[in-house]
C-alpha cells in the first residue's frame, strides 16, 4: 500500500513544518480530525468487500498509529523548544559580581551631639527637648526680649505665614534652643511644687534651630545645645568650670585654647561668648566662637516661675556644628549639610 506510506510521510512533513502548537493542531485535524483524510479512509472501509476490508483496515490502522506517533513526537519537540527559549530569555547570570554593601555611618554632627550628651550625663545633667516651631513668647518674650525690643534683630528669624499669606504673629521657627530654658523651668517647678526645697535644675537641650544666615560659619538650619543649671549659689565660676572641663573632655586635650569674651544677651547678665582656637587644619590658631553664655537674668527666672532672690543659675547655648568643625579641622560648616557622600564618608 504505497499510498498509505505516502500519507504517513506527508503528515510527518506537515507536522515538521508546524512551528507552533496551534499550527500543529490544525495539521492534525487534516489527518485525524472528523473530516481528516485518515478518518475518511476508515469510514470508506464499510463499502469494501469483506476480504479486502480486513487487509485495508489493518493498513489504515497501522498508518494511523504512525501518524499519531509523529504527532506526539512533534508536540514534545515544540514543548521543549518553547521551554528552552523561555530559559534563555530569563537567563540569570550567577557569575555577575554583587554590588557590595556599603555600611552607613552616623553624621559627624550627630556623633558630636551623642558625645556631648554622654559627657553632660556623666556630670549629672538630664537631656530635654523642645519644639522647633516655637511661640514668640517662649523664643523672645520670656527670654526678656519683649516685642519691638531691638535685641530681636540679633536673630534674623524665619516667620510662618498663615493660609492667607500673612505673617503669623505668635509662632516662628525657633532661632535658638534658649526657649527650652523657660519650658523646662516651668515643668520642673510644677513637678516639684509639693517639695519645700526645689531640687536643682541641671539640663541640656540639644536640637535644630533656624536663622536667615549663610556663610562658612553660619547655616540657615544648624544645631545648638542649651545648658541650664539653676540652684542656690550657682555662680559664674561654676559656669566657667563646667564649660572648660566639658571642652577639654570633648576635644581630649588639656592645652585647648579657650577664651570667654564679654558680650550681651537680653536673657543673661553678665554675658559672655566662648571662643576655641583651631588645633589643626588650614585654620590652625584661628579663634571660632562656639557658644554664648551667662548668668540667667532674674526676669527669665521669674518667667520660669523661680524666685530670683533665692536661686541663681547659669545658661549657655553652644553650636555643635562649630565644635565638629574644630574637632576635624573643617573650614566650612555648610559641607555638613550638602549631603555629599565623598565628604561625609570620611568620618567613619
Ligand atoms: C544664642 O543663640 C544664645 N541663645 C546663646 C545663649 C544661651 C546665651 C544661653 C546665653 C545663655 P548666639 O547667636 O551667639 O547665641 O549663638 C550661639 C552659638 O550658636 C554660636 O556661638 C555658634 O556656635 C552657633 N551659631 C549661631 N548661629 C549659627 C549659624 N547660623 N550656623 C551655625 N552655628 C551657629
Ligand atoms: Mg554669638
Amino acid at each position: 500500500m504505497d499510498n498509505m506510506e505516502q500519507l504517513v510521510a506527508a503528515a510527518a512533513a506537515e507536522f515538521a513544518l508546524a512551528a507552533e502548537p496551534a499550527k500543529l493542531e490544525e495539521a492534525k485535524a487534516r489527518y485525524l480530525g472528523k473530516d481528516g483524510s485518515l478518518t475518511a479512509l476508515l469510514k470508506g472501509l464499510g463499502k469494501l468487500p469483506p476480504e479486502e476490508r480486513k487487509i485495508a483496515g489493518a493498513a489504515i490502522n497501522a498508518a494511523k498509529i504512525k501518524v499519531e506517533n509523529a504527532l506526539t513526537a512533534r508536540r514534545e519537540e515544540l514543548r521543549r523548544a518553547q521551554l528552552e527559549a523561555q530559559l534563555a530569555a530569563e537567563a540569570l547570570d550567577v557569575t555577575l559580581p554583587g554590588r557590595g554593601q556599603t555600611r552607613g555611618t552616623l553624621h559627624p554632627v550627630i556623633r558630636s551631639l551623642e558625645r556631648i550628651e554622654q559627657l553632660f550625663r556623666s556630670i549629672g545633667f538630664e537631656v530635654a527637648d523642645g519644639p522647633e516651631i516655637e511661640t514668640d513668647w517662649h523664643n523672645f518674650t520670656a527670654l526678656n526680649t519683649p516685642a519691638n525690643h531691638p535685641a530681636r534683630s540679633m536673630h534674623d528669624t524665619f516667620y510662618l505665614l498663615d493660609e492667607s499669606g500673612k505673617v503669623q504673629q505668635d509662632v516662628l521657627l525657633r532661632t535658638h534652643t534658649s526657649p527650652v530654658q523657660v519650658r523646662h523651668m516651668l515643668a520642673h517647678v510644677a513637678k516639684y511644687k509639693h517639695l519645700d526645697v526645689m531640687p536643682e535644675i541641671r539640663v541640656i537641650a540639644p536640637g535644630r534651630v533656624y536663622r536667615v544666615d549663610s556663610d562658612a560659619t553660619h547655616s540657615p538650619m544648624f544645631h545648638q545645645v542649651e545648658g541650664l543649671w539653676v540652684g542656690e549659689n550657682v555662680s559664674f565660676a561654676d559656669l566657667k568650670g563646667v564649660v572648660a572641663d566639658f571642652l577639654r573632655r570633648f576635644f581630649e586635650s588639656d592645652d585647648l585654647k579657650v577664651r570667654f569674651r564679654p558680650s550681651f544677651f537680653p536673657f543673661t547678665e553678665p554675658s559672655a561668648e566662648i571662643d576655641v582656637a583651631f588645633m589643626s587644619g588650614a585654620m590652625e590658631g584661628r579663634w571660632l566662637e562656639i557658644a554664648g553664655c551667662g548668668m540667667v537674668h532674674p526676669n527669665v527666672l521669674r518667667f520660669g516661675g523661680i524666685d530670683p532672690e533665692k536661686y541663681t543659675g547659669f545658661a549657655f547655648g553652644m553650636g555643635p556644628d562649630r565644635l565638629t568643625m574644630l574637632r576635624y579641622g573643617i573650614n566650612d560648616l555648610r559641607l555638613f549639610f550638602d549631603g555629599d557622600l565623598r565628604f561625609l564618608s570620611q568620618f567613619q
